[in-house]
């Protein structure tokens, strides 16, 4: 790498470049973690943490939040209403298929917000026209001018996507893009839903698609791009050195199958290589780690060590040579500083003799709001019960403290009441728990491989619940053997894949919880509908 293209590191060329970039075009940062990332199996979100993190990312200060597609069910128009009722700062955006019923849910649901957006989107792409719509071109395109017009009754921030366009005829694309904007639509969004595309093509394919569209000039283009080759962020930055002013991420690369463009990678790739890119985004970069904790916490999704930016090795140097290299001058391995995206700021924040104060205004700088008094009450009491245990407490324990009294509150029907477990060597391990369901208590005791799997054993001697085990992970949440065990376990049963985590500075606790978790979502979930069928 030449010496110009390493500017971002030191403190002198950090200032060139902020004045630099002020005349910069801007980039618009559209996340999709509560809404595309929810489509990951498992991922399903609550309410009220769907809340939680749409603070967050209003925090990081992202343009757009998309909370999710309110016709799927009563749960998602209700978190889209929800994060719109709170959210000020960030655009609210609701998805919605070019279909009336889907258009006019998304509009009800946005109607608390200070700024909305929805976004609406029908299939272009032969193979999706033929066999999922089962309609002609001429229709999709006259169905796609008739929601966009809908879309306008409601706000006048109406964004359109040709889904599947990474797969569809370029003239076609230019019909459609071209009457679609006319109609009304101010941000045209090419998703290469399928991860088909190479960089260079996709790339391509913006330019193409602005320079031939008479109109082009009265939309933002956007792109959002699938990882499935895992080209989801190269795809992204390729589009956006041709034009693109708007990208779709989500935390942590989350989303349906191999995931989205991770926004991390697309914020830190545009400002670290600020002599490249002539855009630059409103994102604050310190606040990227939190958001990766917080969103791993809640949907059970563990960021894999060697991941771009938030993985626990990003900025790690294990080789001898580089070790040395860094202390001589950080740049000569680094080219971003671990502090600016946050990860200086996992410092130990509270401890044993915190107060209440403390305890919510740390939460509330996380984002974190309580419902009622009760709800701060419960979880100060596990807090200092955790602080007994565990004198330095980090962001990540709260925010694991919090998902976990969420996790235990009054809508979970199976509660863990008692579990005691014995591990003796040449001694068959065994369990004996009580498990309360609807308030009654129900005892069972399990012999097994190790005291997780007797201590699962009793609780499905219990439950019966005829789910299958497809993963169980353990990871801490900070380091040291005082340490909170963070436990993911994923359930399945008749096709239907669940997420569920405990944590506990006891990790054979923390794996009961995170069991009872998953039987609680597998067993009492209600039923939502995926965008991409019809
Ligand atoms: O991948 C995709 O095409 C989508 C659309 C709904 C934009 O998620
Ligand atoms: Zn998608």
């Amino acid at each position: 790498m030449s010496s110009s293209n390493n500017k971002s590191v030191s403190d002198k060329t950090m200032n060139e470049s902020k004045s630099e970039i002020k005349s910069k075009e801007k980039l618009i940062i559209f996340d999709t973690t509560l809404r595309d990332g929810e489509q990951s199996p498992g991922a399903s979100m609550t309410r009220d943490e769907k809340v939680r993190i749409a603070k967050a990312l209003e925090k990081l200060r992202v343009d757009i939040i998309e909370a999710g597609f309110p016709v799927a069910s009563q749960g998602d128009f209700e978190s889209v209403q929800a994060v719109a009722s709170v959210i000020t700062e960030s655009t609210v955006c609701g998805l919605a298929r070019a279909l009336d019923k889907d258009i006019d849910r998304a509009g009800e649901a946005l109607k608390a917000a200070n700024s909305s957006r929805i976004h609406t989107f029908i299939a272009t792409s032969p193979i999706h026209m033929k066999k999922k719509l089962r309609m002609q071109p001429d229709q999709v395109v006259e169905q796609a001018i008739k929601a966009v017009k809908r879309a306008r009754g409601f706000t006048d921030n109406v964004e359109f996507s040709p889904e599947d366009a990474g797969r569809s005829e370029i003239d076609f694309l230019c019909r459609i893009i071209e009457a679609t904007i006319a109609a009304g639509a101010s941000t045209i969004n090419i998703p290469d839903t399928v991860g088909y595309n190479m960089p260079m093509q996709f790339g391509e394919l913006i330019r193409v698609l602005r320079e031939r569209i008479p109109n082009s000039d009265k939309a933002v283009f956007s792109v959002h791009c699938h990882n499935d080759l895992g080209l989801a962020v190269a795809n992204s930055l390729a589009a956006v050195s041709n034009g693109a002013r708007q990208v779709e991420c989500t935390i942590n690369g989350l989303g349906e199958r191999a995931g989205n463009a991770a926004l991390e990678e697309i914020v830190m790739g545009v400002r670290t290589r600020n002599d490249y890119f002539s855009c630059e985004t409103n994102i604050d970069t310190t606040q990227i780690v939190t958001c990766s904790k917080l969103v791993s916490n809640i949907t059970g999704f563990p960021v894999q060590p060697n991941k771009a930016v938030v993985g626990i090795n990003a900025f790690a140097h294990e080789a001898g040579i580089h070790q040395d290299g860094v202390l001589k001058s950080r740049e000569t391995y680094e080219i971003m500083r671990a502090e600016d995206v946050g990860w200086a700021a996992n410092r130990m924040v509270l401890g044993k003799h915190s107060g209440r104060n403390a305890f919510r205004a740390r939460l509330d700088e996380l984002g974190v709001a309580f419902g009622s008094e009760e709800e701060l009450n419960d979880a100060f009491s596990k807090f200092k019960a955790l602080a007994d245990k565990k004198h330095e407490i980090f962001d990540e324990d709260l925010q694991a403290l919090v998902t976990d009294a969420s996790l235990n509150s009054e809508s979970e029907r199976i509660k863990l009441v008692s579990l005691r477990v014995c591990a003796e060597t040449g001694e068959i391990p065994n369990s004996s728990i009580t498990l309360s369901i609807d308030g009654d208590e129900k005892q069972a005791y399990s012999e097994g491989d190790g005291t997780v799997d007797a201590s699962f054993k009793a609780v499905e001697s219990i439950i019966n619940s005829a789910t299958e085990l497809q993963l169980y992970s353990v990871n801490n949440i900070t380091s040291g053997t005082d340490s909170q065990g963070e436990v993911t376990v994923r359930l399945c049963k008749d096709g239907n894949i669940v997420n569920g985590q405990g944590a506990d500075t006891d990790i054979i606790t923390a794996s009961v919880k995170a069991y009872i978790n998953a039987l609680n979502k597998i067993m009492f979930s209600t039923d939502r509908a995926h965008p991409q069928t019809r």
